[in-house]
């Protein structure tokens, strides 16, 4: 009756500021966005068991748990809407969790905040969680840092973390998330992959908050039971910070072979001095996506590549992390649960195969003329592509070609590629050396001057990769420098450049795409 739909209008103005037809209608907007963006992943329940959350780990969350990671309230107690919002449009980068900042309104973020504590039976019961109060950072110096590292020490961060800080610390096999899921431990040297933010800032909320639903404890009670200062802990904080570059890697398509002066030695091993003179270019890779059987949880997320020639020879260095030289036993549990969970139908074979860790550097076996480069899935019958195969339980390279996915073939004598490769500290290094020109006519020569394309695949065996499931990078391009003048190579074809860049995003669309097809 319509005096009583007025008598309602009028309390609701009365009782709050937004009304409560206005509230019926966000949670509507709520609802309608969710189902729309969210439940394919989360649940349409918001339990985390959406259609497509068996394809992923981390597994979407389950948000009936009101456990969230990125907080800026104590451990245990439930996120302020500022943190929801927060996570909502930064997503959780190198997961599956997108950043909507982008793709929504303000409304429907306002709205999906609500909704989403809809899920949870907790949140009524605290109505206002408080921020923790943080204080502003210390002044950082070498002494702090070395301070920092001190602690990192003392309260073992590098079990978990690793003493590099790469995610492989003697526990990070073991670890598990609260609902039984492995879960890799950060790795400190990437933190772009940061859920919570790179700044000094954002690491120290997260030291004092944890992130709870995972096993990275909260360092508040040390605080409070007066086993560390304050400034302590953000002397820790700011030794994390160093242990990633100072800015986060920007994308850059050329890997410059820098060319040796008269006299200087070629390096051909990992941990050659003249490695040092020389700036690393860093690839993004991506789990394998566009072919069955697709792989949704890629260990290795980027390469740092190197490399230098003297006219006659290549060294290239390929390094990334990964916590373990592969197969190795301590790893293999962790390697049956992903498997297990990631793919269940196919886990008993990969149980039994013990995979090596591996890395392929693709080229195109001619240099193609303009633009054209072969499809970066290992070519086709029209443009073959010429391979280097690295396997962490051999001394050796091998050569090979590639006219599309399994059709890799792998010269057995006659290798003009060698290799040394070396795992420390959650890191591999891989150098690869070359001759420029070799008399063999499926190997590409290289010819200084040119943007010869390149691209990577890598591997992490006891991560239950191996075949097509493992990661990829698209097109890069790797230039000689030449002998004569600078103004020869400083200009490439810029139009292969931006198709180099181009090439990235489309393989960013094309898992887009690949994701909507699970939705629909
Ligand atoms: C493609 C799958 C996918 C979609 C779509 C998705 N999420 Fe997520 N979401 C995830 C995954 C996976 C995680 C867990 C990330 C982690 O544990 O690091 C997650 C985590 C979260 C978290 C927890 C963040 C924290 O700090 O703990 C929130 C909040 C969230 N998602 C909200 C949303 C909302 C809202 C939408 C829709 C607008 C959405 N998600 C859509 C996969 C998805
Ligand atoms: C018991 C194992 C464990 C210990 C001990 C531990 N961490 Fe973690 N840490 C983790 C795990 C697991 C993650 C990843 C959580 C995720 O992805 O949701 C993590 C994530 C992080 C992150 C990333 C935060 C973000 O925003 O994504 C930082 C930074 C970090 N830890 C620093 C530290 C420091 C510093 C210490 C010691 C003071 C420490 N951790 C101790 C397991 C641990």
């Amino acid at each position: 009756m319509a005096i009583w739909g007025g008598v309602a209008f009028a309390l609701s103005l009365a009782m709050m500021p937004l009304g409560l037809g206005a509230l019926q209608e966000d949670e509507q907007l709520g609802k309608v966005t969710y189902d729309r963006w969210c439940s394919e992943c989360h649940g349409v329940d918001g339990d985390g068991t959406g259609s497509a959350a068996g394809y992923m780990l981390p597994r979407p969350r389950d948000f009936t748990l009101a456990m969230y990671n990125i907080r800026t309230t104590a451990s245990g107690d439930l996120p302020t809407d500022q943190d929801l919002l927060r996570a909502i449009n930064m997503g959780a980068p190198g997961t599956a969790m997108p950043a909507w900042d982008d793709v929504l309104t303000e409304a429907e973020k306002q709205a999906l905040v609500q909704y989403l504590k809809t899920f949870s039976r907790f949140f009524p019961l605290d109505e206002n969680p408080v921020p923790l109060v943080l204080g502003s950072p210390t002044g950082v110096s070498e002494e702090v840092i070395a301070e920092g590292r001190g602690q990192y020490e003392a309260i073992e961060c590098w079990k978990c973390h690793g003493d590099q800080g790469r995610g492989d610390g003697e526990s990070a096999a073991t670890l598990m998330d609260d609902t039984g899921f492995p879960i890799a431990a950060a790795d400190l040297t990437e933190n772009w992959f940061f859920n919570g933010g790179a700044d000094v800032e954002d690491i120290y909320r997260a030291l004092r908050t944890g992130l709870d639903g995972s096993p990275m404890p909260n360092f508040s009670d040390v605080l409070n039971a007066g086993v560390m200062t304050d400034e302590e802990l953000w002397a820790v904080a700011h030794y994390v910070r160093s242990l990633a570059p100072e800015d986060t890697p920007g994308i850059s398509e050329v890997v410059l072979a820098k060319l040796l002066t008269e006299g200087a030695e070629l390096a051909t091993s990992f941990d050659d001095q003249a490695w040092e003179e020389i700036e690393g270019t860093y690839i993004p890779l991506v789990g394998q996506i566009i072919v069955k059987p697709r792989w949704f949880d890629p260990r290795v997320d980027g390469v740092w590549v190197k490399a230098m020639h003297n006219g006659d020879d290549i060294s290239v260095l390929v390094s990334w992390s990964d916590p373990n030289n592969s197969p190795d036993p301590l790893w293999s549990d962790w390697k049956s649960q992903v498997t297990r969970i990631m793919e269940p139908r196919e886990a008993a074979d990969n149980e039994i195969d013990a995979a090596p860790d591996q890395l392929v550097v693709q080229f195109p076996m001619q240099m193609p003329e303009g633009m054209e480069r072969p499809y970066f899935l290992k070519g086709d019958s029209r443009r073959p592509v010429y391979l280097w195969e690295w396997k962490s339980d051999r001394q050796t390279a091998l050569e090979g070609e590639a006219r599309g996915v399994g059709t890799e073939s792998f010269q057995d004598e006659g290798q003009d590629v060698s290799v040394k490769g070396m795992h420390s500290d959650g890191q591999w290094q891989v150098v690869f050396t070359r001759p420029l020109l070799t008399s063999d006519e499926n190997d590409l020569d290289f010819i200084t001057g040119e943007a010869i394309p390149m691209s990577f695949f890598a591997w992490d065996g006891d991560n239950g990769e191996s075949g097509n499931q493992g990661s990829l990078s698209s097109w890069y391009f790797l230039l000689l420098e030449e002998p004569t003048s600078t103004k020869v190579y400083v200009a490439p074809p810029i139009a292969m450049l931006i198709a180099g860049a181009l090439g990235f995003f489309i393989v960013r669309r094309v898992q887009k795409r690949e994701m909507e097809s699970f939705r629909s």
